[in-house]
């Protein structure tokens, strides 16, 4: 059977999950071929213990010039900016986790042209939380309202713009604080490691600057909360996902990384069926 060659940007938490999965249960189907991490000890730290450790990239043109198939992004928002259009037109697939990146307009533009005329596909994994299907579907017929409510533990939000700009100390927190509220479209610069879902949430429903955030600060629970409320010709949709944090990164959710490795799986699948 083809195997499809993988390249990673980011070895993270999320870059960590993806690399083990394609290193024991999708190693029928896929190679993790090189890694590249602007700290080459994340990117040593992810290839121990694997029983295929894929090569080191010491910088991007290192890695792209190895036969890479899918690029996998999981590793910021610059990341995107600085490698997305590169690696399409140097003709490999392009998984992206920092989906917040794609609410600049000139930036997902460019993306979608070089995409199309590289005949290369992108892939936006539904992050971490749930009831996208539904909110496309749902904006076929017209959307009138959709909220997306996050609430994280303190720990959720240290170091973002926002908090630092405004000088908030998380710590003080005692009770369930609204911290912000606006568009999709700011809340992804304010938030950029925290409200990535806000940006897949305005892709597929009605843009960055009708769906509305709001952050909650909650010293009382240890769980990445996203609500979403959407209202439209369809009726109207509540759907909360509860997300375990990863104790290394308490800003990223588990579900994130399993929605990459289940977007694997598919694109492997119709590796299977194309064959
Ligand atoms: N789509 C979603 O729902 C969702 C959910 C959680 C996180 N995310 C995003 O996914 C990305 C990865 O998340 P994570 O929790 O694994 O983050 P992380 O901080 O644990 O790891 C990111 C890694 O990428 C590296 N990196 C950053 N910029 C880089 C660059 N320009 N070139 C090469 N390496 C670079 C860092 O050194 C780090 O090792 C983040 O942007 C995060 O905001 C998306």
């Amino acid at each position: 059977m083809k195997k499809l060659n993988v390249g990673l940007i980011g070895c993270g938490v999320i870059g960590t999950i993806i690399a083990e999965a394609i290193d024991k249960d999708l190693s029928d189907r896929f190679s993790l071929i090189t890694v590249f991490d602007l700290l080459p000890e994340k990117a040593q730290k992810i290839c121990e213990g694997m029983s295929y450790p894929p090569k080191i990239s010491q910088n991007f043109r290192d890695f792209l010039n190895h036969p890479i198939d899918l690029v996998i992004e999981a590793a910021s928002q610059r990341a995107v900016h600085m490698y997305g259009v590169k690696v399409l037109e140097s003709g490999k697939d392009l998984m992206i986790m920092s989906v917040g990146a794609l609410l600049d307009d000139g930036l997902l533009n460019e993306l979608e042209n070089v995409a199309r005329e590289y005949r290369r596909h992108i892939y936006i994994p539904s992050g971490a939380i749930a009831g996208l299907d539904a909110i496309k579907a749902a904006s076929l017929a017209g959307l009138s309202k959709v909220t997306l409510t996050t609430t994280k533990p303190p720990r959720g939000l240290k170091g973002a713009p926002y908090i630092e700009q405004r000088h908030i100390d998380l710590e003080k927190i005692s009770e369930p604080t609204l911290i912000y509220e606006g568009r999709a479209e700011e809340a992804v610069r304010f938030f950029p490691q925290n409200v990535n879902v806000a940006a897949s949430l305005s892709l597929a429903g009605i843009g960055k600057e009708k769906t509305w955030v709001r952050i909650i600060v909650d010293p009382n629970i240890s769980e990445n909360i996203h609500e979403i409320k959407a209202e439209g010709k369809f009726g109207n949709l509540v759907c909360k996902t509860e997300n375990l944090p990863f104790p290394e990164n308490p800003k990223t959710s588990y579900l994130a990384a399993l929605s990459a490795i289940k977007t694997l799986e598919e694109i492997g699948r119709e590796l299977v069926i194309g064959t």
